[in-house]
């Protein structure tokens, strides 16, 4: 029977999500279609709670952080009374981006380089030059709309500064749901209980649609097939090792990706409302002497007991729908910011555990360099592999993608779902959520 898609004059508008989105499978327009893209930039991304970046960002007054949220520059900056706001990048005026792209001080407030109008850093107007011009003119500078707009809605979860587009809304706790969890032991882990930005920021442009970056975060079957040449390089490299070398962090991290498909079939993976979901952990920190002063550290902060609970919870990634996943037991957040339907940035920030030996820090920034940065001997792997999916999709040779794997064996619980780890569940969790932001208005 034909479906809409069928019907060359449907437009994306008018599109409803279940002609591209069958619970088990889904229409690679999803993932091809410019038109669907711009329908997702106001739909999901124009809806959903998106991660702006970490408080640590913006220490002091008047510094700023900028970034994108679905197609919209913004900047984060801290506020005079401590406050951090989350501003459109956009002058009143003549429509300028107020600060200019990256991070730094503005000092005590904003100052438009075009025509020198300033603003206090939560986007009120302060002084524009020649005041006089605009008297009995149809623009009121005395009134507040008149300032750098503010995003709908901005909250912070312990640290972890997030913005929507959107009024109306679930509370960020809500929309986060069983996530939250990842956050707060990303936090927890620190001796001090917080965490800060440190080492600056690692950007790759993907040539692949966001969906398929996203997917990939919980696909446990790519690993030994996609990974084969660097997994087996690092398993070569340690049998090269005298017997008895203790396995060093980088060969634990790469040759991880040839474990069977038992091995990940045994993992569990958990789906949330909205999209969300997070994979147990797969790496087992070595007892080395880094490892070992870290635990040491958080023992004598929080005791053994408490450090133990915390320690426990072992997660590898997790997914905050749509916009970012952190790795809370390697402190890195990556960012995931569409770009076009074929094109996707992705920046990785790492973080600092307040109160861990500096060597935890290192530890981390060896995490993000060997698996996940641009000269990683891992990514790439998986950077040929979305680009092959997304001109694979763009070919005649199919309409459907499949997402069938253990379909309709998903255990639930509270706000989700859970599988083993071989099941394609959070790829039809996140389309789930998809669908439930792309239907127009009383579809959902
Ligand atoms: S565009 Fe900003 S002051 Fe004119
Ligand atoms: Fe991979």
């Amino acid at each position: 029977m034909p479906t809409p898609l069928d019907t060359p004059a449907a437009t994306a508008a008018d599109m409803p999500p279940h002609a591209l989105w069958r619970g088990d499978r889904v229409h690679k327009r999803v993932y091809t279609d410019p038109a669907i893209f711009e329908l997702e930039m106001d739909r999901v991304f124009g809806q959903a709670w998106l991660y702006v970046g970490h408080e640590s960002q913006v220490p002091r007054t008047g510094d700023y952080f900028t970034t994108r949220l679905g197609r919209e520059p913004v900047v984060m900056l801290r506020h005079s009374d401590g406050e951090v706001h989350v501003l459109y990048n956009r002058c009143p005026h003549k429509g300028a981006k107020i600060v200019p792209d990256g991070s730094g001080s503005a000092g005590k407030f904003l100052r438009c380089l075009y025509h020198g109008w300033t603003f206090k850093c939560d986007g009120s107007l302060l002084s524009v030059p020649l005041r006089s011009g605009y008297e009995d003119t149809s623009l009121d500078l005395k009134d507040p709309q008149n300032g750098v707009r503010r995003l709908a809605r901005v909250a912070t979860y312990r640290g972890f500064v997030f913005a929507s587009m959107a009024a109306e809304g679930p509370s960020l706790p809500d929309f986060l749901g069983g996530v939250a969890t990842s956050l707060d032991n990303f936090c927890d882990r620190a001796p001090e209980g917080e965490v800060e930005v440190a080492g600056g920021v690692q950007r790759v442009i993907q040539r692949n649609n966001w969906k398929i970056f996203f997917e990939n975060l919980h696909d446990t079957v790519h690993a030994v097939a996609t990974h084969e040449s660097s997994w087996r390089a690092a398993k070569e490299e340690y049998a090269s090792m005298p017997e008895g070398t203790p396995k060093p962090f980088e060969i634990v991290i790469v040759d991880g990706n040839g474990e069977p498909l038992e091995f990940w079939e045994k993992l569990e993976l958990k789906g949330y409302d909205g999209g969300h979901g997070y994979m147990e952990g797969i790496f087992t920190p070595p007892q080395d002497p880094v490892s070992l002063a870290y635990v040491a550290a958080l023992e004598a902060s929080q005791g053994a007991t408490r450090a133990d609970e915390i320690l426990r919870v072992n997660r590898h990634n997790t997914i905050v729908y749509p916009s970012c996943s952190p790795h809370t037991s390697f402190q890195q957040i990556r960012v995931i910011r569409p770009l076009a339907v074929d094109r996707t940035l992705v920046e990785i920030f790492t973080f600092r555990l307040k109160g861990a030996p500096d060597s935890t820090f290192q530890r981390a920034l060896k995490y993000t360099n060997v698996v996940n940065s641009p000269s990683s001997n891992v990514m790439p792997d998986d950077l040929e592999a979305y680009n092959r999916v997304q001109e694979g999709l763009g070919s005649d040779g199919g309409d459907w993608v499949s997402l069938q794997r253990a379909a309709g064996r998903d255990q639930s619980l509270p706000g989700g779902c859970s599988s083993n780890g071989n099941s394609e569940m959070p790829m039809r969790n996140m389309f789930r959520a998809w669908a439930g932001y792309m239907a127009p208005k009383g579809q959902a």
